[in-house]
């Protein structure tokens, strides 16, 4: 673990609180005369400031978030929508994980969110070297995608709450909603879906056996999306729930008991023993599934988190120019300047 560099915001305003304005509206670069010129392959705009309202107290949201230059614009969106839709912005801090350090990836962080609180640390996959079966889909299998497991031994003490959020998502609504949620004692908050067919996340392999399936006794087992989740981290860390996930994960390699990569482990760990937090908080599956990425439309009901999980990723199907309707609504949190628009402006 390494501690890199954390940015705390104390520079003026340059722009009121822009929260409900759309980003078509700002202008498109704010000068940068201030700041070396460094090369990078990934130009983003700078973001605006966001400032807390007069009504904020100083309470901290921790979010921790995975980093690395393939999902780096589903990040940037990600985080521009977290802070627009906060009526206390300066109240999130960050916490970025990443596996290799790509110095152009954190260029592009400081200077497309000058203001943003953050920490980076890395993840070392010696953790999860040899633990990694191979999934369904080769992108499920990035060691990064698994670093969830070991947020608790990777984040410093005083974290005691931590949102996990994946990068291919933008949240439309207050974070400190989700953040305030009930955890009633459970380790993990999230959305629950017990209309899933739970037994197809497990082989035939797990469900006929004498043993594993034991696992689940004493409770009933609902599907839930590991991309958007709620954590007491330190009953996690005093319940050993690393090492829970782990051991399954050694079952995983011994016979192939599941599909799917760093979500079986969770479900078989936690399933049926967390705390539910409304749907609104996950509209998952944008990207369709996991083979295709066919185009999705939204369930009905309110929305304030857009998940584009499955294979298909919205900055990717914009730029092959045969998005998805839901991708319009990715569209607008989107920061990146191709080398066309930079020559355009
Ligand atoms: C769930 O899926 C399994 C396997 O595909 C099937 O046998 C079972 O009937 C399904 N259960 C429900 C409630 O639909
Ligand atoms: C967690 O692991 C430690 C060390 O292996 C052990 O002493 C402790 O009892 C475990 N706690 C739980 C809740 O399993």
């Amino acid at each position: 673990m390494a501690f890199f560099f954390s940015t705390t915001t104390t520079t003026t305003t340059l722009l009121p609180f822009l929260g409900l304005l759309s980003l078509f509206l700002l202008p498109p670069l704010t000068t940068a005369n201030h700041r070396p010129l460094v090369s990078t392959p990934l130009t983003f705009r700078e973001a605006p400031a966001f400032r807390n309202g007069e009504s904020c107290l100083s309470t901290t949201i921790h979010v921790a978030m995975t980093l690395d230059s393939n999902y780096l614009r589903g990040t940037m969106a990600a985080v521009l929508s977290i802070l627009q839709h906060s009526t206390c912005p300066e109240n999130v801090v960050f916490h970025f994980l990443y596996v290799k350090h790509e110095p152009e990836v954190f260029s592009s962080i400081k200077s497309t969110f000058p203001y943003l609180n953050f920490k980076a640390y890395r993840f070392d996959t010696k953790l999860v070297r040899g633990l990694i079966s191979k999934s369904i889909r080769q992108a499920l299998d990035q060691p990064l995608n698994y670093a969830r497991i070991y947020l608790s031994d990777i984040l410093p003490t005083e974290v005691t709450r931590l949102i996990y959020l994946d990068s291919d998502l933008v949240i439309v609504d207050d974070i400190a909603k989700l953040w305030g949620v009930d955890l009633k004692n459970k380790v993990l908050a999230a959305p629950e879906y017990c209309h899933a067919n739970f037994t197809n996340y497990f082989t035939d392999l797990f469900w006929l056996d004498p043993e594993l399936p034991k696992t689940f006794s004493g409770r009933k087992p609902c599907y839930f999306n590991t991309g958007v989740m709620v954590i007491d981290v330190e009953k996690w860390r005093n319940g050993n729930y690393t090492r829970k996930t782990e051991d399954w994960m050694i079952v995983q390699k011994q016979r192939r008991i599941y599909q799917l990569g760093s979500l079986p482990p969770f479900l078989l760990v936690l399933a049926g023993n967390i705390e539910p937090v409304d749907h609104r908080w996950n509209q998952h599956g944008l990207g369709g599934d996991n083979i295709e990425g066919k185009c999705r439309g939204l369930h009905p009901g309110p929305i304030s988190l857009l998940h584009w999980s499955g294979k298909g990723k919205p900055w990717l199907r914009l730029d092959s120019r045969k998005p998805c309707n839901v991708d319009h609504l990715w569209a607008p949190y989107d920061l990146y300047r191709s080398s066309k628009h930079s020559f355009e402006e």
